[in-house]
């Protein structure tokens, strides 16, 4: 199968988790040598919103801030592609074809963020798009998608299964509450609805549910 894996910056990187992130070099390995074509799209964390608070703070501006964010997702698929070693496309691409390109030498492609005004998730669907991903797989941490904010609403309900028009609404409906946003950004929902690429949400502390997921096993919450 072609996937992406969009591995969240709160998972690897709020704080930094060597293990984890050595956890993830593994299972990208295993997926290769089992014959998947594997991505991954990684965000900065933690760090990476510190870095724009640093940057807001010195008078600079957005998109200056944005760059500064990039760069330390940058930093982290660089970590992630140096444990891959051979089995890695070696440097982060800095596009989307740049990524597509690098997929050819049958080498793990991992990657950050792209350029300012949009998130890694959007980078993650825009790859998928790109490289027409039969998963992409968002490891956050949560357990999947919920339907409110799970963090605010104790009665929140995480949702097995949901269509890309089910999750539209609810991006309509909840539009004041930052829970189901920060599960998947909207344009990078946008971007996947356009062919309603099949995606899974699970929670990323645990790789093997990763391997779940790819295997179509039930884990998190499937939007198609
Ligand atoms: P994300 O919010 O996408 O990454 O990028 P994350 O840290 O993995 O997120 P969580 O923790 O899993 O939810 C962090 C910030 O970097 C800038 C944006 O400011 C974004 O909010 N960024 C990232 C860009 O401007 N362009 C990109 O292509 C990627």
């Amino acid at each position: 199968m072609r996937l992406v894996l969009r591995i969240g910056g709160s998972v690897v990187a709020s704080p930094f988790n060597p293990a984890l992130l050595s956890g993830y070099a593994d299972l990208l390995i295993k997926l290769k040598r089992e014959g998947h074509v594997v991505t991954a799209v990684v965000g900065g964390g933690s760090l990476a919103r510190e870095m724009i608070g640093v940057a807001k703070e010195m008078g600079l501006e957005e998109p200056e801030q944005d760059e500064a964010a990039i760069s330390v997702s940058r930093l982290v698929a660089q970590l992630l592609l140096m444990k891959l070693g051979g089995e890695g496309a070696g440097k982060v691409p800095l596009s989307i074809e740049e990524a597509a390109d690098s997929l050819k030498d049958g080498k793990v492609v991992v990657m950050g963020g792209l350029k300012p005004g949009m998130t890694t998730d959007a980078v993650a669907a825009m790859l998928a798009e790109r490289i027409d991903a039969d998963l992409l797989v968002k490891a956050t941490d949560q357990e999947g998608v919920y339907t409110r904010d799970p963090r605010k609403h104790t009665d929140a309900r995480k949702l097995d299964v949901l269509s890309y028009d089910d999750l539209t609404r609810f991006f309509d409906k909840e539009k004041h509450e930052a829970g189901i946003h920060q599960i998947l950004d909207p344009e990078a929902v946008r971007i996947l609805k356009r062919r309603k690429t099949r995606t899974v949400v699970l929670n990323g502390f645990n790789p093997d549910n990763v391997f779940l997921a790819v295997k179509d096993e039930k884990i998190g919450t499937l939007i198609e």
